[in-house]
């Protein structure tokens, strides 16, 4: 097989901005504030700091370390990588994770981000200027989404060409390529986010007193509630936002840094990306939608929202303060054009892994895995859509976010820190480094990252949810379909098979990729090379053809 020529960065400002683009999302704009107002206020940003600063920032600099090594070895996604420091049978398979969550959390990404770019059209035209509190929520779900009491079936012809539009949009990014595509398009995408966050501040802080003023807005979800930290739901739900707002645990930024050189640092690139999405969510995510919504709701009302989640601040409370404001058509289709570039940047680099893993393990085109991956995301976007009002989306985003995400990074923490040993994984995160990185992370990130994770994982599983009316915790009453109506518990049951099929026939993938490696006898002085070359103490090995190494090379899959 003749060996392909490794994808590349161009520049790194433009791997910054793509890793910093993934990062930043719907989570910073809509999930920050809900998460903020909900739990604790201005106290919630201590939990939220100690879990960047003891998860986030390590697993970061682990991923982008691991990711450029893989890159050296000439894999892009988890399997191989974790197939090459393992060297263990097992490895490939654990690497699974690195496909099925970015899978599982793109399909549905996907799908609300076409909400946003819907949205975006109905704020330009003036739609939602004729709406009320309770026609706001039909508007969502009857008019734009379809969902009915007298079918099972919900869609609508606009709300399928937003989804067309929006799958173009990310598949054409992604088979420009990793320079061609991600990374122009996030040269453009990130800068113009940026702009379009500041010109919505700058109106929300402006805006006159309704019911009270942008201060007061601001005021109402920074008073901090110390009282909320002795609560374990909040430490839980600031380290999930962690995890899914700096796209971490998933094998999405591993994969972005595995296309960087060997020798390119990964240190002040890696705080470069956290600090952007950082400050995307604190201080801009922060500012607009809540403080707007207190502003002409009072902050009762917003809290009511907030309570009710993402999707009730983003398309229930802000069409209606955009409709109250003063140039609201022009400011609502910002906002939502803004949450659609923050969305499409997001979801290319959860498409990128499984792109790369086609081309890596199983040696196709980059036409072939792109059309290949588009029609099995529109597949699995059918029942999703078709299913809309049966909680599809929340169980996916359950099972990908809740459960999976911390998962993944455990694993991925295990492998690196106790497998591949600190010393190589210090070695990886400070070679090429523009920055001195204190040296008391190497211990976090052996011991301290793992078992912060093992607690939160422990604890998301075992405290009970409410101790007045049982023993089971929020996660398992989530995952045995407690308070779930009863009619709606078969889709459910349908989507979680699915789920299962879809990790199943990745595991088989698995199998058939390194099985057919194996088979190609032509492979065999490569793959001899290419483990002298990991093996050899010290060697860093540029553009090995991408194929086996460790022990399956000797026929075992
Ligand atoms: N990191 C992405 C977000 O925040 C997934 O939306």
């Amino acid at each position: 097989m003749a060996q392909r020529k490794s994808e590349r960065w161009a520049t790194r400002m433009g791997v910054i901005l793509a890793v910093a683009g993934s990062a930043v999302g719907l989570g910073n704009f809509l999930r920050f504030p809900t998460q903020a107002a909900q739990y604790g206020g201005g106290a919630f940003l201590i939990p939220y700091f100690v879990a960047l600063l003891l998860l986030g920032l390590p697993l970061m600099w682990m991923e982008w370390a691991l990711g450029r090594k893989g890159g050296v070895w000439g894999h892009h996604t988890l399997p191989g990588i974790f197939d090459t420091v393992t060297r263990a049978r097992w490895g490939k398979y654990l690497g699974v994770l690195g496909l099925f969550i970015p899978f599982i959390i793109v399909v549905y990404y996907l799908y609300i981000e076409s909400w946003t770019l819907g949205y975006t059209f109905y704020a330009a035209i003036g739609e939602f200027a004729n709406q009320n509190s309770e026609t706001i929520k039909g508007f969502l779900n009857t008019q734009y989404l379809g969902v009915r009491n007298d079918s099972v079936l919900s869609w609508t012809l606009s709300g399928v060409i937003f989804l067309l539009i929006t799958l173009a949009v990310n598949f054409w990014v992604v088979y420009r390529g990793v320079s061609a595509g991600i990374e122009k398009f996030s040269r453009v995408a990130m800068p113009l986010l940026f702009i379009l966050a500041i010109v919505l501040m700058v109106r929300v802080l402006t805006l006159p007193r309704d019911i009270a003023t942008p201060l007061e807005g601001l005021n109402f979800l920074w008073t901090p509630d110390f009282n909320s930290l002795r609560d374990p739901k909040v430490w839980l739900a600031a380290a999930g936002q962690i995890f899914f707002s700096l796209s971490i645990g998933l094998g999405a930024i591993i994969t972005y840094s595995s296309y960087l050189r060997k020798d390119d640092d990964v240190a002040l690139s890696g705080l470069t990306a956290a600090s952007l999405n950082t400050m995307a969510e604190v201080i801009m995510g922060a500012t607009i939608a809540i403080p707007a919504a207190v502003v002409f709701f009072g902050a009762a009302v917003t809290m009511n929202y907030a309570e009710g989640g993402s999707f009730s601040l983003g398309f229930f409370a802000l069409p209606l303060v955009f409709k109250e404001m003063a140039g609201g058509a022009l400011f609502g289709a910002l906002w939502f054009l803004l949450l659609f570039f923050a969305g499409i940047t997001s979801s290319v680099s959860l498409l990128q892994p499984i792109i790369a893993f086609f081309q890596d393990e199983l040696g196709w085109t980059r036409k072939k895995a792109v059309g290949v991956l588009f029609v099995v995301v529109a597949a699995y976007l059918v029942p999703l859509v078709l299913l809309t009002g049966k909680g599809f989306l929340d169980d996916m985003d359950f099972w990908a976010v809740n459960i999976l995400l911390p998962v993944g990074a455990l694993i991925e923490i295990i492998i690196f820190a106790w497998i591949l040993g600190m010393k190589q994984g210090w070695e990886a995160i400070t070679t090429g480094a523009r920055l001195r990185v204190p040296i008391i992370f190497k211990y976090i990130l052996r011991y301290v990252t793992p078992l912060f994770l093992l607690v939160l994982l422990g604890s998301w599983l075992v405290v009970p949810d409410d101790p007045k009316t049982g023993a089971l915790s929020a996660a398992v009453k989530t995952m045995m379909l407690d308070g779930v109506p009863e009619e709606n518990k078969p889709y459910l049951i349908f989507c979680r098979v699915l789920m299962g099929v879809t990790l199943l026939a990745l595991l088989l993938l698995l199998r058939y990729a390194w099985k057919r490696k194996l088979d190609q006898p032509e492979m065999a002085p490569q793959l001899a090379a290419a483990e002298a070359a990991v093996n050899a103490p010290g060697t860093i090995v540029e553009e090995i053809t991408p194929e086996l190494f460790g022990e399956d090379a000797q026929g075992k899959v």
